[in-house]
């Protein structure tokens, strides 16, 4: 039976997980919920939280209405709207669909769910003709998903570039400004709440790739999983990189980027890039976040915000709280995953981009001739070569035109075998034509 405006007086809330961001949740919900009635025209309840720990002191919530049970919140018959931020992808999959197949709404902040069964839970929202939000499962507070879905829905998106983890941008800032050490600034950034339950999923690159999946399937309108993308996290990266970074007046982000190829395929990955100090990325200092559109009419758009946190991400998921709390009040849902062109994603090797490549080679007469030669023999033009070092340890830093990835990693091959090269210190990409 369809709901008549001005029936509903109040949409009870039921939320799974009450951490870094949840709680932020909970101390938002209450301490606005005057405004939030009238934007509404309901009152929001929050009225169930699930939690591992029960006994533990929470500020934000009763412990009247803690549960250590998320079963009970999925299938209490009261609840309208289930707010998940408990993360990961079990018991968070099985209890969404329950609630799903329960007819309640769901806002989710959980990337990494939806970029491995993101397909499993829309279909399962159309069928039961419920709302399924996630805005704050990518860039914490940046308006991001909605902008894509809704306001560029008449335009052609070609590329996106995101600066989409705090963690990693919050450590590689550190590394460049303040010459920091890895480990300890990871340890600042988890204290901060900024990194995943486990951290590896931020610094190697696998949170970012979840996001870069997310925002390809909905600029692309495709099915895109995190199996999609080609993954490189920031655990490689030294300190003589952002020295040499540096001095090419380059910063290095992590950076994920999607875009549409010459043959209308997908490609979708993550990896440490080399990005010009003038290009809008390279200010994005700290856990802020940057997602760079490329749009056929609109031309470039820049997205910029606090990108992790517990406040921002619950902006993020108030903003979704209210959209579909005031579906329900006004009747009918939101605008819907939308799949339809249904484009294949791109082989690996075809994708071409600029390469920064350090050696450790011998300073003799001849190597450099040789390298040169085994960059042109895989078909790699060289822009600009530069040698440091004398004797036993010398340095050459190339950077490379356009190249495939199948001919940049045929190249890294040869070098490795040569015998004029004792190691490939690092292979990093370049964002940006020569200048
Ligand atoms: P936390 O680890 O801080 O909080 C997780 C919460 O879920 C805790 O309250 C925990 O209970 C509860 N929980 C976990 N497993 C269970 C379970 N099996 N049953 C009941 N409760 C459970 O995570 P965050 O708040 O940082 O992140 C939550 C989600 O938001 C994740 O998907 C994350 O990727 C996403 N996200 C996080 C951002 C951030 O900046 N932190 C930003 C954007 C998205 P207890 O408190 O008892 O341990
Ligand atoms: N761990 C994530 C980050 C949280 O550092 O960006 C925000 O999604």
């Amino acid at each position: 039976m369809s709901t008549k405006a001005g029936e509903i007086k109040e949409i009870k809330v039921g939320m799974l997980g009450c951490g870094v961001v949840g709680s932020s949740v909970a101390r938002l919900l209450s301490e606005d919920s005057g405004d939030f009635a009238e934007r509404v025209g309901a009152t929001l309840k929050l009225v169930q939280v699930a939690v591992r720990n029960v006994s533990a002191k929470r500020d934000s919530v009763s412990s009247s209405i803690l549960t250590g049970d998320p079963q009970k919140v999925v299938a209490d018959p009261s609840i309208d709207i289930v707010i998940e931020v408990m993360g990961g992808i079990e018991p968070a999959r099985t209890l969404l669909m329950t609630a799903i197949n329960n007819g309640k709404s769901i806002i989710t902040a959980n990337k990494a769910l939806l970029a491995q069964h993101g397909a499993e839970l829309f279909d399962a929202a159309r069928k039961n003709g419920v709302d399924l939000f996630y805005e704050a499962s990518v860039g914490g507070a940046i308006p991001i998903l909605r902008p894509l879905r809704e306001s560029l829905v008449g335009d052609h998106v070609n590329r996106i570039m995101g600066i989409v983890n705090g963690t990693t941008n919050y450590i590689l800032t550190k590394m460049d400004e303040e010459g920091s050490d890895f480990a300890s600034v990871l340890k600042e950034a988890q204290a901060l709440g900024y990194a995943e339950a486990d951290p590896t999923a931020d610094v190697e690159g696998h949170d970012a790739a979840a996001k870069a999946a997310i925002l390809a399937g909905l600029a692309f309108h495709s099915r895109v999983t995190i199996d999609d993308v080609k993954c490189e996290g920031i655990t490689g990266i030294t300190s003589r990189d952002i020295q040499v970074a540096h001095d090419i007046a380059h910063v290095i982000k992590l950076l994920a980027i999607a875009e549409k190829t010459d043959t209308d395929a997908i490609s979708v990955r993550v990896h440490p890039t080399l990005v010009p100090r003038h290009h809008p990325l390279a200010a994005v200092r700290n856990a802020f976040n940057a997602i760079f559109v490329e749009a056929e009419s609109a031309g470039d758009l820049m997205f910029y915000g606090r990108g992790a946190g517990g406040a921002p991400t619950a902006s993020a998921i108030l903003g979704d709280l209210i959209a579909v709390a005031r579906n329900k009040v006004r009747g009918g849902i939101g605008v819907g995953e939308s799949d339809y062109a249904a484009l294949p994603i791109a082989t690996v090797g075809a994708v071409k981009t600029r390469y920064l490549i350090r050696l450790d080679v011998a300073d003799k007469p001849g190597v450099l001739a040789t390298v040169a030669q085994l960059f042109a023999s895989h078909d790699v033009s060289i822009e600009t070569v530069r040698q440091s070092g004398r004797g036993d340890s010398a340095e050459l830093i190339v950077m490379t035109h356009e190249a495939s990835e199948a001919s940049l990693s045929a190249t890294v091959d040869a070098l490795s075998k040569s015998s004029v090269v004792k190691s490939v210190e690092s292979v990093l990409r370049v964002v940006g034509n020569a200048s």
